[in-house]
């Protein structure tokens, strides 16, 4: 399937989404969110996908939802307005379960909806110049949609710093609260990613997809019935077949032998 806004392209088992306005700096508006949802749902269908990395062209990252496009809503009725804002949120919930794990590749800057983007990514990549910022209230909004997901990542105490300043912050503080897992000079930005990838592929695919789900599970009902939801995971989860092949690889001194 071709886009307007984004480029797909396959390398092996893994799928590489670039979002394409370079010239709005990534920023998004509806047709690209409506393509991005659409990509993450089609994507679930496919069985042959190990992980997904995501960029930007261009100069940066994601410069978050398009002004423009936000300003438009002034004209839109209460229900419009709402529909609009509810397609937001269910494009990054779709990426946020996607089953399998997502790198974020960060280069240039991240900000608003685009520091959201990677607060649903499973790991996040940054060039060590890039910056960050939750500068919503700087237009007058908030970071409503992505606050679930941002929440998640970094805790309240930054959240409500960065979320009242809306102040931009570098990729070294980014690192210190949880939004991005590896720090490195530009260049360095895709043989770090080769590395995860690495990783991942030498883990079982299925075992990946339930532990995405468990943070995901456990996070969410941290204050309830935890103890039987962990141990049911764990006792399917050992006696699958992959995990039976990975536990008698591990026995046996030898690389298992995943089904994908
Ligand atoms: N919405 C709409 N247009 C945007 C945009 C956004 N979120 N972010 C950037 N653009 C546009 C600029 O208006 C400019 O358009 P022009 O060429 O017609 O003047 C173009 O993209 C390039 O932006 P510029 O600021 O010159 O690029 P840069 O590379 O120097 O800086 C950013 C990149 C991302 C740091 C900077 O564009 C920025 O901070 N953007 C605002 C991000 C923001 O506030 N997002 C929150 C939205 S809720």
């Amino acid at each position: 399937m071709s886009y307007k806004f984004l480029l797909t392209r396959r390398d092996g088992p893994i799928e590489h989404l670039t979002l394409n306005r370079p010239d709005v700096r990534n920023a998004f508006n509806a047709e690209m969110i409506a393509e991005l949802a659409a990509w993450a749902t089609g994507f679930r269908r496919s069985t042959d996908v190990r992980a997904v990395v995501i960029g930007g062209a261009g100069k940066v990252f994601c410069a978050g939802a398009d002004a423009a496009w936000l300003a438009k809503s002034a004209a839109y009725s209460e229900d419009e307005n709402l529909r609009d804002a509810m397609a937001t949120s269910q494009m990054f919930r779709a990426i946020d379960e996607l089953p399998v794990p997502v790198i974020g590749r960060v280069h240039g800057a991240a900000i608003g909806g685009g520091a959201g983007l990677t607060a649903v990514c499973d790991v996040v990549v940054a060039a060590d110049d890039a910056v960050f910022g939750f500068t919503e209230v700087k237009l007058g909004i908030i970071p409503a949609v992505i606050s679930p997901f941002v929440l998640n990542k970094i805790g309240p105490s930054a959240a409500r710093e960065l979320f009242v300043t809306g102040a931009r912050f570098p990729a070294a503080r980014a690192y210190k609260i949880d939004l991005v897992h590896a720090v490195v000079p530009a260049p360095d930005l895709d043989t770090t990613i080769e590395r995860y990838l690495a990783e991942i592929l030498a883990s079982g695919p299925e075992a990946i997809a339930a532990a995405k789900k468990l943070v995901r599970d456990v996070w969410a009902n941290r204050s309830g019935e935890i103890s039987t939801l962990t141990a049911q995971a764990l006792a399917s989860r050992r006696a699958s077949p992959e995990g039976q092949e990975g536990l008698r690889a591990f026995l046996e001194k030898r690389k298992p032998r995943w089904s994908a």
